[in-house]
Formats: structure tokens, sequence, C-alpha cells
């Protein structure tokens, strides 16, 4: 099924959970991790998409600060998967002129894991295309406290909105206009905290696995219904915002 952008809005900044993978593989018998090796599939096929529509940035949480507490064996796969991607994928996202990013803490990576991600940061850093960001061992809270330490390390005793703001991951990127989530479940999980404050939340029963071009158009659509006031009433905004 071909999509066309006309007539949709599309959001500059899509942020997203990429929730369900387990139950997806559950659903047909399988062990939990072949969603997550299908889920990495899903999100190749995302940026594509992404790209085509004229979506920006792309910001997918991969790996939550809380995602630690999984089984050792599913851990231990979810890495494994990371560090194929950095030496697999990204080369065929360079070619594709996108630009990858990692956000979270590195530290607890495996050194090649952390070699990787600074080599496909560096390999894509010039590229034209859509900025896809990866969070792992990411967390919100952790984010916002990551940046009040930046700034206390600078000597600040008092702080502003910008001053955190320009501390955080993402710090260069616009806010995320459309924030969705895959699996059903309608929480944040703990994901961009304070970059959400004013996205427009979607959420599908749809799994990440069978995420796919006709679902992600359906985001763009319910998107483009939205009416964006941040703070101010229907009759403020101007003329073409406004639905008739
Ligand atoms: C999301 O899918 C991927 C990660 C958290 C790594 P899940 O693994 O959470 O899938 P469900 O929610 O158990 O189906
Ligand atoms: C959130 O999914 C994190 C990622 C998709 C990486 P989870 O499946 O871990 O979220 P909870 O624990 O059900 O809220
Ligand atoms: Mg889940």
């Amino acid at each position: 099924m071909s999509h066309s952008a006309n007539n949709q809005n599309i959001p500059r900044h899509v942020a997203v959970i990429m929730d369900g993978n387990g139950r997806w593989a559950k659903k047909r018998l399988m062990p939990r991790v072949m969603g997550h090796k299908r889920g990495l599939d899903t999100l190749e096929e995302m940026c594509r998409i992404c790209s085509n529509a004229g979506v920006e940035y792309l910001t997918v949480f991969a790996f939550s600060t809380e995602n630690w507490r999984r089984p050792e064996d599913e851990v231990s796969f979810l890495m494994g998967l990371f560090l194929t991607a950095l030496e697999k994928k990204v080369a065929k996202m360079h070619a594709n002129g996108l630009r990858v990013k990692v956000i979270g803490d590195r530290s607890h990576f495996s050194p090649a894991i952390q070699k990787g991600i600074v080599a496909a940061e560096e390999l894509t850093k010039n590229n034209p295309g859509l900025t896809l960001t990866v969070a792992a061992d990411y967390g919100g809270k952790w984010d916002i406290i990551q940046a009040a330490n930046a700034l206390i390390a600078e000597g600040k005793t008092q702080i502003t909105e910008s001053d955190l703001s320009t501390k955080l991951m993402l710090a260069e990127a616009p806010e995320p206009d459309l924030f969705i989530r895959t699996g059903g479940e309608t929480r944040i999980s703990n994901f961009m905290l304070w970059q959400m404050a004013y996205a427009e939340f979607y959420f599908t029963d749809v799994l990440w696995p069978d995420f796919n071009e006709t679902e992600i158009y359906r985001a763009f659509e319910s998107f483009t219904q939205r009416e964006r006031r941040f703070g101010r009433t229907s009759e403020q905004l101007p003329i073409e915002q406004q639905r008739p």
C-alpha cells in the first residue's frame, strides 16, 4: 500500500516506545527474543518510511534504565542485538544518509558496544538525512539529573528552564511533536519526561514487530487532526491551524 503525505501534517520529531516484542513472539510460541529480532527489522523500515515522509528526527526507546531488571539471558540477547545493529545496520543507514545518535548512560555497556556507538555517531554525523536517535540505558529521570549535575559542575546555583534544556540529551533537536507507543500500554515508562511536555500522544495496540507503513500513517493522520494550542484558545491560533 502506498501513502502520500498530501494534506497531512508531518511531525518534525517523532518519539517512539517500541513495545510489544515479547508478546509478539509469545503469540507465535517463539522465545521472547525473536520478537526483539523482528523489532529491529521494524525499526529499519520505520527509518525508511519516516525519511520519505519528511520526518527530521526519529527517537526510539530501545532499552530503559529499568530493563536491566529483565532475565539475564534476555538482557544479554538485547546487548548482542545492539552490537549487531551497530556493526551491520549502521553502514546501510550511512549509505542512506541518516545520522545515528545514541542517548543514555553508556558506562554499563561493553567496551565493544561503546566503541560501536562512537564509531556510528562519527561516521554519520555530517549526513543530511533523518536523525535516528536510539535511547539505550536511558531514563527520563536520569536525563534530568545528568543535566542538573552538569550545571552544578559549572558552578551554577540557580538555573532556568533554558539552562536545563541545553544540558539534556537531544538538546539540539526540537522537542517531540508526536509520541507513539505500540503494544497497548498507555504509559510513558520513564521515556523523555521533560521533552514530552507538549508532545501529542498516540497509543496503539499493534505490537511493534507488526507496526508498518499503514500504521504509522494512521498515527500521522491522528496527529493531523490535533489542534496544538500550547495554552492558547482556538480563536487565538493562526487561521490555517483552526479546524472547520
Ligand atoms: C519492547 O518490547 C522492547 C524492550 C523493552 C527492549 P517488550 O520486550 O517490552 O515486549 P512486551 O511488552 O513484553 O511484549
Ligand atoms: C519501555 O518498555 C522501554 C522500551 C520499549 C525500551 P517496557 O516494556 O520495558 O515498559 P514497561 O516496563 O512495561 O512499562
Ligand atoms: Mg514491554
